[in-house]
């Protein structure tokens, strides 16, 4: 027996795009059903990265989702590059007044899942979506299976693919899940969480020698960093050893406070923008869109700027029944997601080092870091798309 439900907006993904949007429709009196296949502990416990640029605080912060007081002692006024043996800070409090709060991503779910408990419409965990159906007309389905096996069917106004960079739901607006404009880069992350103190009070962001290094922090006592890699190493095979030395060449003038390392792990990565994002009644949204490379951290706040867009488009859809800013999602979302594919991408070559990089590639880039460090106009720049541009749509 088929489980059947009914919604007006059907969501797949309980991650950062689907839950903020369920929250905003409710806000505006709008049902919806998120779903996914993880278990909430699984979804709330995995330690993810999480900067969150000043517009998404004020949309987190003022539709009641995090408080001020969580985010009270986590805010970032600035990041330094490290280069050439040079250090610059862009203070981006003083620059744009603007900021950063270093936030880890998996306690933005927690607050987003415990907003959607609070209205008394908990995401259905544990069900895998597999297939949108009817896409095409004005009552898609979406239909899958619980993890024990039992199927079900949401039938909805409104389907939603929140769904990440696995999508399925890509498939039901652009035929395939591969459709759209892709970048790969040669190099890859290898990643450690280690027990040790801060090592720095900001993030530093350095172009070595040997390639990109970055140094991020979790919590008082758990520290993040990374350096660049083949995509193809086996992230087993790096001593602890040679991964504090391979981190200290990458930066000047700090030293590294060194603690037992408890994950080491190889992130690869690559800019996507899916060819369309909607196809009559249904979207795609967030990583499902769009992926960008890690450096920056846009993702999540990437995701945030569709989600004001959709939110904004099925307000108006729901309420007076124009499809006029549907009409418009995509044109309004691309906007930023280029100018936040431009950023990531930038922030990538900017501070890798390729592995064909001839000597004149490798001067070439000293000379953009320098020109943008020596600029008010380029520390500027940079400032206002690390801090994140303002959202095209508002949720109020
Ligand atoms: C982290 C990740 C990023 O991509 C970034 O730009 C800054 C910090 C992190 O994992 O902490």
């Amino acid at each position: 027996m088929t489980n059947v439900m009914k919604t007006q907006v059907g969501i797949i993904g309980a991650g950062p795009a689907g839950l903020l949007l369920a929250h905003l429709l409710q806000i505006s009196g709008i049902d919806s059903i998120v779903i996914d296949g993880k278990t909430r502990e699984d979804i709330e416990g995995v330690v993810k990265a999480g900067i969150i640029e000043n517009p998404a605080v004020e949309v987190l912060v003022e539709s009641g989702v995090t408080t001020p007081e969580q985010l009270a002692g986590v805010r970032h006024d600035g990041v330094e590059f490290h280069f050439d043996g040079h250090t610059h800070r862009f203070d981006f409090k003083s620059l744009i007044n603007r900021s950063v709060w270093l936030y880890p991503q998996h306690e933005t779910l927690i607050d987003l899942i415990a907003a959607r408990v609070r209205a008394g419409s908990e995401p259905l965990f544990e069900h895998l979506a597999e297939d949108i159906l009817d896409a095409d007309t004005d009552h898609p389905r979406i239909v899958g299976k619980t993890v024990s096996g039992e199927p079900f069917e949401i039938q909805a106004q409104m389907v939603v693919g929140a769904d990440g960079s696995g999508s399925i739901a890509r498939k039901a607006v652009n035929g395939s899940q591969f459709a759209g404009f892709f970048r790969e880069y040669p190099f890859a992350w290898y990643g450690i969480l280690c027990e040790a103190p801060p090592s720095s009070e900001e993030l530093i962001y350095s172009r070595a020698e040997e390639g990109f290094v970055l140094i991020s922090t979790r919590t008082d006592k758990i520290q993040r960093m990374y350096f660049q890699c083949d995509p193809e190493l086996d992230a087993s095979t790096v001593s602890d050893a040679e991964i504090w030395e391979k981190l200290q060449r990458g930066v000047t003038g700090t030293t590294l406070k060194q603690g037992p390392i408890f994950r080491k792990d190889v992130l690869r990565f690559r800019s996507f923008v899916a060819e369309h994002l909607n196809k009559g009644n249904v979207f795609l949204c967030g990583d499902a869109a769009h992926t960008v490379p890690p450096t920056g951290a846009k993702g999540m706040n990437l995701a945030f700027s569709d989600v004001l867009w959709l939110n904004e488009a099925l307000r108006e859809f729901f309420t007076t029944g124009s499809r006029a800013l549907i009409e418009k999602y995509e044109e309004n979302a691309l906007n930023r997601i280029w100018k936040a594919e431009h950023f990531s991408y930038w922030m990538t070559s900017m501070l890798h080092v390729a592995p064909d990089a001839t000597e004149f590639d490798k001067h070439r880039q000293l000379g953009e870091l320098y020109m943008l460090t020596e600029s008010e106009y380029g520390n500027k720049l940079i400032a206002e798309g690390y801090t994140g541009w303002a959202y095209g749509a508002s949720w109020k």
